[in-house]
């Protein structure tokens, strides 16, 4: 088989011929024509939000938490506290980067098998106002709106009206839902969203952005505690350049060039949604036919990564699947549950229906390789 491996991750994820040969160039990060690159693709992931008139986005060398903990340290400052409603390892993640720069944060902790309630964040939220003049006041809740440890999709627009009526600020992360989940700026209020080109976009992985509130954005300037991760300086340093602050990675932002333009040719994100949600359903449909059984009710599964159990059987060993799975060109991803055995299989990347077809009859052929008659799980 000489066509390159389905990833079936969370990212990085399959990219398609057209943004891989976008990489094939050299380009100069003072160069007009590399800034004008930037520009674009600016332009672009503000219309993915309809944020033109309320944010501005800022985008960031490195990984997605990079991101996020840039996002974090620019916008909380030194005596505010962060509230992360936690329903899964990210939720865990943002916490800990959180206490690490150096802002109080609180977890407000949700079954991961469940969505966080907006009901629970309005009642917390009512508490902490009244305890006030004591204590430090929550100034920020964080949520993660695609939570890719099982797969949960958060009701992001209802814990937005939650935050507003609060006045409180919120922060999204929405690094595996950006561009395929709806996002609308002018109707949810938000003072940061973080996502990654590696993501729904179809990119490579390397650089992240950061969607900033504009009536926040001039208070945000000094707070933050990094040099390279302070978003604020980024942006001004952007603005008056038109250049990146320090090297960028020129050729993943080429890259994503490239792949928003495939993304918007295609439909944009109503089409990217169907896309994937028809991967997500293929998958689903061809999985329970050899027994596998998803983890997460389908009331709250995101069309992004599925969690299923595993098998029962005790022939079953994940390394041994994921071999088996691999030896057949496909790359599967590990659980993150803590208590229970599982694995997950994304449903994003430049594949389709067909691909996820491919995909189950190799997780088929697995299970025959390891002896294993049923993939019914030990429930
Ligand atoms: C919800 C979420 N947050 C953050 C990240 C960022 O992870 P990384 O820094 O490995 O790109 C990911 C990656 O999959 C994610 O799904």
């Amino acid at each position: 088989m000489d066509r390159d491996k389905i990833l079936l991750t969370p990212g990085p994820l399959t990219t398609t011929r057209r943004t891989k040969l976008a990489m094939l160039k050299d380009w100069g990060s003072w160069d007009s024509d590399f800034n004008a690159v930037t520009a674009s693709i600016r332009n672009s992931l503000l219309k993915v939000i309809h944020g033109h008139d309320t944010h501005v986005v800022v985008p960031l060398q490195g990984s997605g938490t990079f991101s996020v903990e840039a996002a974090v340290a620019t916008l909380v400052p030194a005596d505010g506290q962060v509230l992360v409603l936690d329903n899964g390892a990210y939720c865990k993640r943002a916490a800990k980067l959180t206490t690490m720069m150096g802002r109080k944060c609180t977890m407000m902790p949700f079954d991961e098998a469940q969505a966080v309630s907006p009901a629970a964040l309005d009642e917390m939220l009512t508490q902490d106002a009244s305890r006030l003049p004591q204590g430090t006041p929550i100034t920020h809740v964080m949520m993660i709106h695609c939570e890719t440890g099982a797969g949960v999709l958060n009701p992001l627009k209802e814990i937005a009206d939650v935050c507003e009526r609060h006045g409180k600020g919120l922060i999204v992360d929405a690094m595996s839902s950006f561009a395929a989940l709806e996002i609308d700026a002018r109707t949810t209020r938000f003072d940061a969203l973080v996502a990654a080109s590696g993501k729904c976009l179809e990119g490579v992985p390397g650089m992240g952005f950061v969607f900033i509130r504009k009536a926040v954005l001039q208070a945000c300037a000094g707070r933050s505690p990094s040099l390279a991760m302070d978003l604020y300086d980024q942006y001004a340093y952007m603005e008056k350049t038109t250049q990146w602050r320090f090297t960028p990675p020129t050729h993943v932002v080429v890259a994503l060039h490239e792949a928003i333009a495939q993304f918007e040719e295609q439909g944009g994100q109503p089409a990217r949604l169907a896309r994937y949600t028809a991967n997500c359903q293929t998958l689903i449909a061809g999985m329970a036919k050899l027994g596998f059984k998803p983890f997460l009710d389908s009331a709250v599964q995101a069309p992004i990564i599925v969690t299923f159990h595993a098998p029962a059987d005790p022939q079953y060993d994940f390394k041994i699947f994921y071999a088996a799975a691999r030896a057949r060109g496909f790359i599967l991803y590990p659980g993150k549950l803590t208590q229970i055995e599982t694995f997950r299989v994304g449903c994003i990347g430049a594949i389709g229906p067909v691909e996820m077809e491919q995909a189950v009859h190799a997780v088929a052929l697995a299970l025959t390789d390891m002896g294993i008659q049923s993939a019914a799980p030990a429930l």
